[in-house]
């Protein structure tokens, strides 16, 4: 299992389940892709057709708010998260075609959204550009949440709730057998030694979000491939709020978390694990950003950063040829709003198993 936001999640209701739970973290506990992720939970801007992919995203979208509360109860921490709806905006009228026929076929699978006057997104969104402003809609059911402060409030909840959490230098190998999976990690010792440590489990979840793959799987044919997609994404730390409204444009969206940081995301690139960051995509998020809000193009971004999300040809998630391994990666942009959902349908698949 690794360290991330469906790694904690998944740790924490298998843990409520009553399984004894240990996660094991090369990084820092929601380090990457979950500390990288705006926090979108957005099906607005992210499904388009139906798809079992689509049902889950749909059902992890209801689990948010009880999972948000929840956590925040159990941990007594603040989690940001904003039921502020998405607006997508059309500024010629191709693009508002595009826009109208999209939002038809995701009426079909029950994603609502209204179609907003350009002079009324310039009444309620006095700060979104609305020179050449073709049309808008609004996703109601949009919302936003601050993963790190997830990450944060769920490494507490799985201390509290007796699961061991391990930072190991690294997940050498899993072996499987139908019965048990054995893990095998390598530590640095108080003496600085480096030694390789095996740990026998009824089940493993593999969950490591891009780098799923790169662990050696032994006793099982290995599991789907997973490519790290690399992302971009530019944040302004802003004086007031000034996007209380997830806002879209193109390939382009924008967010403000309740601390102020407006983040606007994101670049695809098919790049390996390439951690660099190019200020000429940064300059392109910014120029998107500030066509969209204009008074942004009065500042530049106080911060740049990257992550790598998990592309796998499908998400994957559930036992690996019926063994004691379970997959629970692939998530792709999509990870941050999967997590409740994975993480519930984890626990009630292995709670199960484990029963004698
Ligand atoms: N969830 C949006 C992205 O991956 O950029």
């Amino acid at each position: 299992m690794g360290g991330g936001l469906i790694g904690l999640a998944s740790a924490w209701r298998l843990a409520q389940a009553g399984l004894r739970v240990a996660v094991y973290e090369r990084g820092g506990f929601g380090g990457e892709a979950s500390w990288a992720g705006a926090g979108m939970l957005a099906p607005g801007g992210e499904i388009e057709e139906p798809s079992d992919f689509a049902s889950l995203a749909l059902a992890s979208r209801a689990l948010y708010r009880a999972f948000v509360r929840e956590l925040e109860a159990a941990t007594r921490t603040e989690i940001d998260y904003q039921e502020c709806g998405a607006l997508d905006l059309a500024y010629s009228d191709d693009e508002w075609r595009a826009l109208q026929h999209r939002a038809e076929r995701q009426r079909a699978l029950g994603i609502a959204s209204k179609a907003v006057d350009p002079k009324q997104v310039a009444i309620f969104w006095p700060r979104v550009r609305t020179e050449n402003l073709a049309g808008a809609l609004f996703y109601p059911d949009d919302a936003i949440v601050n993963p790190r402060e997830l990450c944060r409030s769920l490494v507490l909840a799985c201390t509290k709730a007796a699961v061991e959490l391990f930072s190991v230098s690294a997940v050498e190998q899993i072996h499987v057998s139908p019965n048990e999976a054995t893990l095998y990690v390598k530590t640095i010792t108080r003496k600085n030694r480096k030694v390789i440590i095996g740990r026998r489990f009824r089940a493993a979840v593999l969950a490591a979000g891009a780098w799923s793959s790169s662990i050696p799987v032994s006793g099982v044919p290995a599991p789907p491939a997973v490519e790290p997609v690399k992302g971009h994404l530019v944040g302004y730390q802003q004086p007031d709020q000034t996007c209380n409204t997830i806002l879209r444009h193109g390939h382009t969206y924008l967010l403000q978390r309740a601390n102020g940081l407006l983040i606007a995301g994101a670049s695809v690139e098919h790049a390996g694990w390439d951690r660099s960051l190019d200020p000429a995509i940064a300059a392109r998020l910014a120029s998107e950003a500030s066509f969209v809000l204009p008074h942004l193009a009065e500042t530049t971004p106080s911060e740049i950063w990257i992550g790598f999300r998990p592309s796998s040809d499908h998400l994957q998630l559930g036992p690996w040829h019926s063994s004691a391994l379970h997959l629970a990666y692939g998530h792709f942009r999509n990870g941050i709003l999967l997590a409740p959902k994975t993480a519930a349908d984890l626990a009630s698949s292995l709670s199960r198993i484990s029963r004698p």
